[in-house]
Order: structure tokens, then sequence, then C-alpha cells
């Protein structure tokens, strides 16, 4: 029961909260708004290449990134042919060079083995793509093939330890497996693709690492830090 409430707050928020990116199909439950026909090795492109950007760089930056990006390198083959040192010239800037050069060796290797498909669930992603782990594997299988699958980044661990006032250790195994179970727990089955953006949306934007904007949060009924530490003086660094 709490977490349908949890569900409708999250996803109503999110569908007028929601950035538009360049990557990104938008959330509109009451249209029909998912394009008839998904090319889904292109959409697990697109999403892939946009996830690996995000870690470590903010949205803002991302964007501009990502467009010279597609028009470079618009598919898996064309990113698989390109020399290593053009795909460096379009990364520059980004930072993290070996982000980039795991995403050239992904593509070639798609290429090779597997026709430039992405495989479709996460643990196959994970186990058979370089430079794919845990998390862009959770993101490509949700957000590109509409996996149920859920994923865990600095956003949502910071979401999901104060929505439960969790006070473990989320650097050690117990916590990463805590907030890998949360995720998974809360997960909304149908729209896990956005579910799981509008959780990264809400951590970036609404439950910020300092002063989180409590006060239009869409959770903050649900919320166990804000429920048991509103009161206290600098609360949010004292939950997760
Ligand atoms: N941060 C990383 N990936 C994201 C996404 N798909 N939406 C919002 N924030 C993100």
């Amino acid at each position: 029961a709490e977490l349908r409430g949890v569900h409708a707050a999250l996803l109503g928020w999110y569908v007028t909260h929601q950035r538009a990116m360049p990557w990104r199909i938008p959330y509109r439950p009451d249209h029909d708004s998912e394009p008839a026909a998904v090319d889904l090795d292109q959409r697990g492109y697109e999403v892939w290449v946009s996830e690996i950007m995000l870690q470590q760089t903010q949205v803002a930056t991302v964007r501009e990134y990502y467009r010279r990006w597609m028009i470079e390198f618009p598919t898996v083959q064309a990113l698989a042919a390109a020399p290593l040192d053009r795909v460096y010239q379009l990364w520059a800037g980004l930072g993290y060079y070996s982000r980039a050069k795991r995403l050239h060796e992904g593509a070639t290797f798609l290429v090779k083995e597997n026709s430039g498909s992405l495989p479709r669930d996460a643990a196959t992603l994970m186990k058979a793509v370089p430079g794919v782990g845990r998390y862009t594997a959770g993101a490509v299988a949700s957000i590109a093939f509409g996996r149920p699958e859920p994923l865990v980044d600095g956003n949502v661990v910071r979401v999901l330890t104060r929505l439960r006032a969790w006070g473990g250790d989320v650097t050690k195994a117990s916590g990463v497996r805590w907030t890998w179970d949360t995720a998974a727990e809360l997960l909304h089955q149908s729209a896990p693709g956005h579910w799981n953006q509008a959780l990264m949306e809400l951590g970036a934007t609404v439950c910020t690492p300092t002063k989180p904007k409590c006060e239009t949060c869409p959770l903050v009924e649900f919320c166990h830090a804000y429920t048991q530490l509103h009161d206290k003086p600098r609360y949010w660094e004292l939950a997760g």
C-alpha cells in the first residue's frame, strides 16, 4: 500500500519535473508517448553512451558532448569503426578517458561478437560487454529495454538512505547490498526506466546533498529521515 503511494507520488512529480535530455524519452503517462517503433539496439546505444558520459559528469555538460558524439558516431558500428584517437578527441573535456576507451572496446566487442546488438538483460550486459558494470547494465536494461531492473548511483543512495533513515555505511559490502536490495524493492515494475530516472532526478534536483528542498519533495510524507530529523539543525547530515 505504501509502495503504491511512493510510486504515484514520485512518478506524478516526475511528469512535470523531468528535465529534457537529448537521450531521454519523456514520461507522459496520459498520452501514448512511447514512439510506436523503437529500434532497441539504437535506443540501447544511446542510453549506454549517455549513462557512461553521466558518470562523474553533470547533465548540463553532458548534453553538448552527447550531441556531438551522436553526429560523429551515430551508431555502435560507427563507434566501433572509429580510431581511438578520434574517440578521445570527442571526449576531450569530459575527463576520465578510460570511460571513452571502454565505450570503444564495448562497441568493438558488440559489432564483432553480437552483430552490434546489446544484450537485453542486465546480467548478460554486465557479464558480456566490456566496461559495463552493475549501474550501466541496470540503466540500459531498464531505460532502453523496459526491463524491471534496479539501478543505484550516488543520487539514488542518498534518496534511499534518507527515505528509510538508514544510517549504515554505504561504502561497505553490506551497505551496497542494502541499497541495491532497497532499490529492487521500490522498483516500479511497469515503468522501470522512468522510475529509475525519476529517483535520480529527485536526488539531483530536490534531495540534494546539502539543504535538500524537503518543502517541495513529493516523497516528504514517506520520508523517515524527514519525520525523525527535520526539527534538528543540519538534519540532512544526520541520516545516510
Ligand atoms: N544521472 C545519470 N543518469 C541519469 C538519467 N538517466 N537521468 C537523470 N539523471 C541521471
